[in-house]
This record gives C-alpha cells, structure tokens and sequence, in this order.
C-alpha cells in the first residue's frame, strides 16, 4: 500500500467554558478515529488543534470572573488539553490563538489578501456605550430583535429566529459590559473579506465536492452560495485580540473568526518546529496537494470551515482548500439541548473518572449525530454498555483468555493454530476487517463501529457453540484447537477496535506481544490474516494475568446519575 499524508483538524474549542459531550461528539471522537485509523494503515498523519481565545464572549467572561482575558484563556486551556487527554482524543498538537507565533501567522495572512485587494473597508453604523466608553460589537450589546420581537438579540445574531442582527437596528439596546442604556450610534470603518469577488474560483472548487461531501454538508452550501458570496467584517473595535496590522488602525483588533482557523496553520509550524522536524508546515502539508486535508467540526461551523476559510486559502495561496468536511450534527442530553446555565449538563471529567474511557468511548461513538441529532441518555448508556460491550465482548475475550491461561499454563501448542489462517472463519475476519477499513475511509463511523461489534458478536457466539469447557473433558487437543483460533480471533478483534477504543486494544494486545511489530499490526489491521501464522509460529502463551476487560454499569448508579441531573436542573 501506497502511504499518504493526512493533515486532520478538529474545531479550535473557545477557550469559555467547560467541554461537553456534544463538543466531543462534533469535532474530536470521530477526528481521533479517524487519524488512528490512517495511522495504523501506515499513513503519516499530522492531527492538530488548540484553543480559541479570542471574541467577545470570551471577553465578556473574563469580566464577570474579574480576571485578566490571557489568564481566564489559559485556565480554560489547560482544562481543555486534561479532557481530551482522559478521552484519548490524541492531538499531535494543541495550541492557542492568544501566543505570538499564531498572531505572526495571521498577520501574513491578512497582509496577503489585503495586497491583493481581497480585504476593503467600509463603513457602518455601530453602537457605542457612552457610560464605559466601549464599541459594542456582537455581544456586547443586547436587545429587542427587530425581526421576531425576543428581548435578548446579541450584536450579532438573535439566538431565538436566527437573524443574522445589524447592531443598529435593535430596539432598547443595553450594554452587557456595565448595564447601561445610554447607548448612541456612530459611524465606524471595518475591514472586509471581500468575498463577493471570489464566487467564481469559489464555485469552481466546491462543485468538485458534490459526490463526496455528506448529505448535511454540500447541499446545505450549495444554496448559500449559488447566487453569490457575501462580504465579511473581519475587525472589530475591541481591546483584546490580534492587532490590525496597517496604519491607522489603533483600537481595532482582528475578528476572531477571521483568526481561528489560521490556528489550524500556525498550531502546524508551531508544532514542526517545536519538535525539530525537516518538514515545512506549508510545502510539506498545507500547501501540498498530495496531503489529504478533512475538517472536523460541528454543524454550527460548517459556513467558516467550508466558505469563509477555503477562499481565505486559496486566494492568499498559503493553504489548500479542505478535501472533506465531515460535519456532524447536534447530541442532545436525555431528549433536550445541553445547557450548562440550565444545569442540564453533564461534567464530562467527572463521566470519565467514574465509567473509563472504553464505556463513553464506545457509547458516544455509537451514538454519533453523522446524519441527525441524536440524544445522550444515561439508560441507555448503560445498555449499550452492558448488552453490546461487556456482555459480547468483554464476556468473550474474558472466557477466551481465562480459560486458556487456567488450562493451558505452558501455552497453546503451534500445532493447535494450523490452519486457521486459512480457515472460513479467517476469511470472514478478512473480509470484516477490509469493510471497516473501507468505512472509516470514507469517515462513516457509525458503520465502521457497528461493524466491530458484529465482528465480536461472532466471535462471543463462536466460543459458547464450542463449549470447550465441555469439550476438554473429551479431546484436550480439539479444545486447544478452539482456544487457538478463540485467540486468532480475540487478537484481530484487538487490532479491529483500536482506532476506536485504544485503551481496551491496549488491554488485549498486551496479551499478544509478538505482534509488537507494527509492520504486523499495519498488515493484520488491513485484513491480511496471513500474518497470523507467522504470529503464531510456536504457538502462544499467555503470560499476563488476565484481569476484567469491560465493567458492567450498576443499575444503581445509573440512578444516581438521572438523579444528580435532575437536581442540577431545578437549581
Ligand atoms: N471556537 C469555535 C467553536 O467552538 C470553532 C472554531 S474552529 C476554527 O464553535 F476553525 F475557527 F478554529
Ligand atoms: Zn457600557
């Protein structure tokens, strides 16, 4: 197999607050299979993210903590990284937007599309608190929506009919930094992204992604951008973000949404050169048609990630422009929106110091929103953990392993594996194998995962059809022959769950450790069950104690959990 590069990306969280269950179902669990997957397939693989901290809803809670903005983003930051650490969501790279290198970077870019004419000014009306002496752009201002009458329309966007909100047109606005209502209108200048002159080049890429785009994704953008693309302010009147780098500009600071995905970029040379690598950041990856480049984000994102930031690349020439965006929908909490200020909400550090990486790995990952929302409910977290994960598969590779280690001390005799590789039933792992592989290629998760599953199924089913605690009184060597091709079976289903699970991989590779090369691994993992045979040369013994894979959830504390929701809700 040919080896590629892939270059994956996972939506810069706001460094604002704390990550939930649905951030990990938008942008990062799938993200992480993903470059896992490409890893084990033998491809070079840079996956990147980090913080984003700039924006006034960050400035905003800085304020009401009554810290300063670099300190409340760096809390949030180091929060962060522990999380996705717990989560084994594996970022070769995890930066931020506030450090130099990454304002360096997009002062390059700005300068670039400014010289080429694609940045302009214009001016508009915007308000100013006369109390605090402060612009107020997007959220620093609420307001009645001039649109459908809800009382608390942001600057930029009424939460409540979606209207995309001009600042001067809302009635009885108050300013959200100090409170105050002595609020007057003054005519500023901004710059803009002057999109409306890259509709054709535009086009021209984005057609090219009809077949291969999600359903959600493509045509969704179609028809935002059939008829022409809209220019966008990209500065702001602000004390906290990235300078406008031209004359005159004094108090204005770059959106951050202008920002952001430049992150994507300078995390990437931040990173090469931090770990001393040859490669450079842009004709190594960014702008070598030979990477392949996907997005991970949630819907919410999908306008910047497939609009905004591909023009902003391919007009400055800095980057490609993303092969695929692979946009997830929303997870709902027990039916309904998370919301932390509801309390309906679930502490995703707490979730996994108490259930383990495997239970809310499989569980999220079963239950990703790829074509619609979906809902987290604990019952049947709690199900799917027990029947599918514990029952099937921790039942099999318990019994599997157990029994041959209480049985067979001195190991399973080579002869015992003979034939195996070349059984029906290797085929079948084959073929099962090279279907997953073929759906993770092609960023559908759900059936790739479904697929193990499956896979584990048979195996489960395969050692009770056997009963080989029963055939061993007969024929020791018929059951050692079962116990061989149980193990056959439980290392492939190791190699099979280790994009997905890593930790319960880890857990049954430990009992395979002649597969410590990775050249058998990359093989086996593509489905060539030929090497099995060489694994097994002189049989197998098992040497580590065999402990408990997969714990089953109590009843007991599955209640606890709606409990401990339901009163967070009513306070
Ligand atoms: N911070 C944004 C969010 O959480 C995502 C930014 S993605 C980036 O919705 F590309 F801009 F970095
Ligand atoms: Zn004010």
């Amino acid at each position: 197999m040919q080896t590629k590069k892939y270059l994956i990306t996972s939506a810069l969280p706001y460094a604002n607050g704390p990550i939930h269950f649905g951030h990990l179902v938008g942008a990062y669990l799938s993200a992480d299979v993903y470059n896992r997957h490409r890893r084990l397939q033998g491809h070079k693989c840079l996956f990147i993210c980090g913080s984003d901290e700039h924006g006034v809803a960050i400035m905003l809670n800085a304020k009401k903590a009554g810290v300063d903005y670099q300190e409340y983003v760096n809390g949030w930051h180091k929060e962060h990284g522990e999380v996705f650490k717990k989560y084994g969501v594996d970022f070769d790279f995890f930066g931020q937007t506030s450090a130099d290198y990454h304002a360096e970077e997009t002062i390059r870019w700005f300068k670039n599309l400014h010289e080429k004419g694609l940045i302009g000014t214009q001016d508009s009306q915007q308000l100013y608190c006369n109390d605090c002496n402060n612009h107020l752009p997007d959220r620093f201002v609420e307001g009645i929506c001039y649109v459908c009458d809800y009382q608390h329309a942001r600057g930029d966007e009424c939460p409540q009919c979606g209207e995309f909100i001009e600042p001067a047109k809302l009635k009885e606005p108050v300013c959200k930094i100090c409170g105050s209502q002595n609020i007057k209108e003054v005519s500023v200048t901004q710059y803009y992204l002057l999109l409306s002159k890259f509709h054709k080049e535009f086009r021209e890429w984005f057609e090219a992604k009809k077949d291969s785009w999600r359903k959600t994704v493509w045509p969704y953008v179609d028809s935002l951008t059939k008829e022409g693309l809209h220019d966008r302010a990209i500065t702001r009147d602000l004390d906290w973000g990235i300078d406008v780098p031209l004359p005159n500009t004094e108090g204005k600071k770059l959106y951050v949404w202008f920002d952001a995905p430049i992150g994507y970029v300078s995390n990437t040379k931040k990173y090469l050169e931090d770990t001393n690598s040859s490669e450079h950041y842009l004709k190594d990856w960014w702008q070598n048609e030979d990477v392949e480049l996907s997005h991970f984000i949630g819907k919410d994102n999908i306008i910047f990630h497939t609009i905004i930031f591909p023009s902003m690349s391919m007009a400055s020439g800095f980057a490609k422009a993303a092969d695929n965006v692979p946009a997830n929908q929303f997870l709902n909490l027990e039916g309904e929106q998370f919301s932390k200020s509801r309390g309906h909400y679930v502490d995703a550090i707490e979730a996994i110091d108490e259930f383990g990486q495997d239970a809310l790995r499989y569980y999220l990952l079963s239950i990703l929103p790829e074509t619609t929302d979906s809902s987290f409910s604990w019952e049947q977290f709690q199900a799917k953990v027990n029947n599918e994960l514990a029952n099937n598969i921790g039942n099999f590779l318990n019994r599997c392993l157990k029994f041959t280690q209480k049985n067979w001390k001195e190991g399973l005799p080579a002869e015992a594996f003979k034939g195996f590789s070349t059984s029906e039933m290797a085929a079948d792992i084959s073929e099962a194998l090279k279907e997953i592989n073929l759906h993770l290629d092609q960023q559908n998760f759900r059936k790739s995962i479904e697929r193990v599953m499956a896979l584990g199924n048979k195996a489960n089913n395969y050692f009770s059809d056997q009963a080989p605690w029963a055939l061993i009184k007969e024929d020791k060597d018929k059951a050692a022959q079962v116990l061989a091709y149980s193990s056959a079976y439980a290392l492939c289903l190791g190699v099979a769950f280790r994009p997905f699970l890593p930790q319960l991989s880890g857990k049954i590779l430990e009992h395979f450790e002649k597969i410590t090369s990775d050249e058998w691994l990359a093989r086996l993992y593509l489905g060539e069950v030929a090497v099995l045979d060489q694994i097994f040369e002189k049989g197998h013994t098992l040497e580590n104690e065999v402990k408990a894979l997969v714990p089953k959830i109590q009843d007991e504390t599955i209640k606890a959990k709606k409990e401990e929701l339901q009163k967070l809700e009513t306070n």
